[in-house]
């Protein structure tokens, strides 16, 4: 079996009846969102809070109820995947668009489980370009804002070479900052331009991990939980 269905079954079953899950965004996801519409279909009363429009479209051809975030005291289980994850479990997320949703959803989550094949995993953040929603507004004042930080930034594109806009109405910039040495201070850092909306970087978020190691899947549980 593939290690992005191995994963995604994996934390499909850490859910429990009446649970509110906050559903991630991803092609690893899409393994979850499959096995959670067939525990539904076999009675698993769930509540879903999904993370993007595409997620939420999936969610529904599978059957999984959803719910507003704003209509939810909290959310029970969070399981999204990720870009890359370095050993102190911090993340590059984004890379589909939906960083925003899913790092609200992460935030009002009890627990979050992040379903990560192999490749994922890294010793340092920033082999993969760093995702940083902005607003339209003066995009190319916020990209340089971002250059005076030591990265470098390029608009992301659809196959038609217009912008791509997010669910949020937002344009991304993919940023790449080499190897990122301090992410906790660089997410920060960037979150203070006007006109950034939130970066990809998943610093001290308490999470969970479901990966492969060894051709085993295997749970990490983040220590500074
Ligand atoms: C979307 C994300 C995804 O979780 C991330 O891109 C991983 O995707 P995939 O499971 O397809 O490798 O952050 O914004």
């Amino acid at each position: 079996m593939h290690q992005k269905q191995l994963v995604g079954e994996a934390a499909a079953r850490l859910v429990e009846n009446k649970m509110v899950v906050g559903l991630g965004s991803g092609s690893t996801v899409f393994y979850t969102l499959k096995k959670l519409g067939s525990l539904v279909s076999e009675g698993l009363h769930i509540q879903g809070v999904a993370t993007s429009d595409k997620t939420a479209e999936l969610a529904r051809e599978f059957k999984i109820p959803l719910v507003n975030l704003g209509a939810v005291e909290h959310i029970d289980i969070a399981i999204d995947g990720a870009d890359e994850m370095d050993p102190y479990f911090n993340l590059i997320k984004g890379g589909g668009g939906a960083l925003l949703r899913e790092k609200m959803i992460a935030k009002a989550a009890k627990r979050m489980v992040i379903i990560a094949d192999s490749s994922k995993n890294v010793e340092k953040l920033g082999g993969f370009l760093l995702p940083v929603e902005i607003i339209p507004f003066g995009w190319e004042m916020t990209a340089r804002h971002i250059q005076r930080l030591g990265g470098s930034s390029k608009l992301r594109l659809r196959s038609d070479n217009k912008p791509y806009v997010t669910d949020n109405k937002n344009y991304i910039l993919d940023c790449n900052f080499n190897f990122i040495t301090n992410p906790a201070q660089l997410e920060v850092s960037l979150n203070m331009i006007p006109g950034v909306v939130e970066n990809g970087l998943f610093v001290d978020v308490p999470t969970d991990v479901i990966t492969i190691l060894n051709e085993n899947v295997k749970m990490f549980q983040n220590l500074k939980n």
